[in-house]
């Protein structure tokens, strides 16, 4: 057990930070949220997130923009953090078609500032969110973390790519604790309005036709947003280091293999931890069939668990 720490966390705002958040407070930490409450969904469900952690008086909302290093300093110098996890981005893998810029300065910009930021503080763990996305032409499914990154297929995925190497040269060069981890499609409540899910049920109660991708051949594997928090908090006391590296080969079990060899999908998902629907659903996008399930993705995570990280 670490005690009560002091947390910095971007993006508490955001789907998965407020649920992050959340767990924190309900576990008795400090946490200071950081949002610039960005207009690329409907800001009123971010105020109402925020509106939600601020009933905790150990919530310090601040609102303020990545690409505003001292905004970041003065929340840092606010939070005093023992760690901070990096989650606010912009988002989303279409959108990076419509508005390019909005992923250099959050994701390239946005994230060199919350390293420079954490160089100074000092802090006992780094850990930043990347995304499934970086593996992108990579055809060999299911995706292992030892498969090649080197050729995204959006400004997204570039972008998030971008921040996990300007983390390792900051890591080497600074002694940065620092984990990345590739969140792979994550679902719950509180959820980000412009994701499948979403926008399937926003259709059917307009009584509108579901835009089908992928020729209705894609398949995707889903992750509850309740395992992803979990997966996050118990990386936050495992040191980076080469001991607790991903083991060569990856790691190979996954819902769609599970599904595969027979057992039905939420057969697998209440085995491994993870929830999921039955449902195939269909996506148009750069990424590739059968993302696998986020279990165990972790950069540094090897832990036995009796309910596997997601
Ligand atoms: N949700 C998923 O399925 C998924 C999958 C893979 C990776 N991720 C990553 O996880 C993280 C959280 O995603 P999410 O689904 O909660 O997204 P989200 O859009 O709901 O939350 C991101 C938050 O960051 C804030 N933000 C964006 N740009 C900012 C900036 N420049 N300055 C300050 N605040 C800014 C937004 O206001 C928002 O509240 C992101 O880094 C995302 O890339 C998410």
């Amino acid at each position: 057990m670490m005690g009560r720490m002091r947390y910095l966390v971007t993006g508490t705002a955001g789907f998965i930070g407020f649920h992050l958040a959340t767990r924190l407070l309900d576990e008795g930490h400090l946490v200071l949220g950081f949002d610039g409450m960005t207009p690329y969904y409907d800001v009123r469900l971010k105020q109402a997130r925020h509106a939600l952690l601020e009933r905790s008086d150990s919530f310090r909302p601040v609102i303020g923009m990545l690409e505003d290093p001292g905004a970041l300093q003065r929340a840092a110098d606010l939070a005093e953090p023992d760690v901070i996890i990096h989650l606010a981005a912009q988002a989303g893998v279409r959108y990076s078609l419509e508005n390019p810029k909005a992923y250099v300065d959050s994701n390239l910009v946005g994230t060199w500032n919350v390293l420079e930021m954490a160089r100074r503080a000092g802090v006992r763990h780094l850990l930043i969110a990347s995304t499934s996305s970086v593996y992108g032409a990579n055809d060999k499914v299911p995706f292992q973390e030892t498969d090649p990154t080197d050729e995204p297929l959006t400004l997204y995925a570039a972008s998030k790519k971008a921040s996990e190497v300007m983390a390792h040269a900051y890591a080497h060069l600074w002694k940065i604790p620092t984990t990345t981890f590739r969140f792979f499609t994550v679902y719950g409540p509180w959820g980000r309005p412009d994701m499948a899910l979403f926008r399937f049920v926003a259709a059917i109660l307009d009584g509108e036709p579901i835009d089908v991708y992928g020729e209705g051949r894609m398949r995707r594997d889903f992750t509850y947003v309740d395992d992803l928090v979990e997966a996050v908090l118990r990386l936050v006391p495992i040191a980076p280091g080469e001991a607790n590296r991903v083991p060569d080969g990856g790691v190979r079990d996954t819902l769609s293999r599970q599904a595969r060899s027979g057992s039905s999908i939420s057969a697998g998902a209440r085995r491994s931890g993870c929830s999921t629907s039955s449902t195939r659903w269909n996506w148009r996008s750069a990424a590739r069939p059968s993302a696998t399930c986020c279990r165990c993705r972790w950069a540094t995570c090897r832990r036995p668990s009796p309910r596997p990280n997601c």
